[in-house]
């Protein structure tokens, strides 16, 4: 079974590739190389042994897209992970990233509906929570107004899905990530942030590196227990075979409704001190950081309650924070290497 992957070169979707192509599905990515490298197609390739289709389209070319659609009419489902995913550049460029994001998903789904086809997986994220009553968070949680335009791209995107698939018959399941870290065991794949990383874990591996002089924590002053900040950090080996199952529920029919929402997180939060002592550790290094003020936008704690994935995904993460540190810090290592 054929099986489209957007963003297939990217962080979590390359790890998804490998991780369908593992199951026995043939792969077809898309990808505009926007945030992405066509090395990571070799990469794949070296970790399965089977190179995936891929062809270099901006879904954002509406003919390109129809075009591929008219090529491929054997697909059993697609996984969209095709989308612009920086915060605060979504701030600056709020247009860019409602174009980006949200055109190209019509795009992708009106050619479903052109082309009768139903299971679609779409990458969505915790942010649509903001900042929660309660933790851990259930997917009955309420989702808050979008923090940043790039949280409203993902609260949108799971509107348009919920309405096509009333209207349309569209079976589509929406997964809610929390923090993905790590890279593949391998060290083939991994994540290649462009420019100065946004995010924690990268920032950590390239001051452990040395591409960074200094890992600022922006914050120590919430009301946590060790005062800085907690998310749910899951191993994106992980978070890809969550990708694999969810569509496996879709084409094995054992969706119970056409649209389902579930939280894809590890279910358990840790501090960003708790993160730098527990890199330190696995890796052996001392890490030089420095506490300065909080982040503006960040919320203070954040973790899923991953019962219902459990329960109706039979899936729950393998993977623990401290595997995702070493193999994260594995794949920066390899990335000097080159
Ligand atoms: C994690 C913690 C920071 C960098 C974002 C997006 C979310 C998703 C994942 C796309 C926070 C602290 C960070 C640094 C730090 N992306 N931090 N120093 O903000 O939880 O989530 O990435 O879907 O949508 O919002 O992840 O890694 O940026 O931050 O102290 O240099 O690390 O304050 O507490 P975040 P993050």
């Amino acid at each position: 079974m054929k099986v489209l992957v957007t963003g297939g070169l990217g962080f979590i979707g390359s790890h998804t590739v490998v991780a369908l192509q593992n199951k026995g599905y043939e792969v077809v990515i898309i990808d505009n190389l926007s945030n992405s490298s066509i090395e990571v197609l070799d990469g794949i390739t070296k970790i399965t042994g089977i190179q995936p289709a891929f062809e270099k389209i901006d879904l954002r070319d509406k003919n390109k897209v129809v075009d591929f659609f008219n090529r491929h009419t054997d697909l059993a489902g697609i996984i969209h992970f095709a989308a612009s995913k920086a915060v605060n550049e979504s701030v600056q460029k709020p247009l860019l990233y409602y174009e980006n994001n949200i055109t190209t998903l019509i795009y992708l789904l009106q050619q479903m509906q052109v082309h009768a086809l139903q299971n679609f997986i779409f990458s969505s994220s915790c942010t649509v929570y903001g900042e929660p009553d309660k933790l851990p968070i259930t997917e009955k949680d309420p989702v808050k107004p979008a923090l940043s335009p790039y949280g409203n791209t993902k609260q949108i995107g799971e509107e348009i899905i919920r309405d096509s698939s009333k209207a349309y018959g569209l079976k589509a399941i929406a997964l809610r990530y929390f923090n993905p870290i790590g890279a593949h065991p391998s060290a083939l794949i991994g994540e290649l942030p462009n420019g100065v990383p946004q995010n924690l874990i990268p920032f950590i591996t390239q001051t452990a590196i040395g591409k960074r002089a200094q890992l600022s924590v922006f914050g120590d002053d919430y009301p946590t227990e060790d005062g800085t900040a907690i998310r749910d950090y899951i191993h994106v080996v992980d978070l890809a075979q969550s990708h694999v199952v969810a569509m496996e529920r879709l084409i094995q029919k054992k969706n119970k409704s056409n649209f389902e929402i579930f939280n894809i997180g590890t279910g358990r939060g840790s501090s960003v001190m708790e993160i730098i002592k527990a890199f330190e550790k696995v890796n052996n290094l001392k890490l030089n950081y420095k506490i300065v003020d909080r982040r503006e936008g960040d919320v203070v704690a954040v973790w899923a309650d991953t019962s219902f994935a459990e329960k109706e995904l039979g899936w729950k993460a393998q993977l623990s924070m401290e595997d995702a540190l070493r193999d994260a810090w594995q794949w920066e290592l390899k990335l000097a290497q080159k």
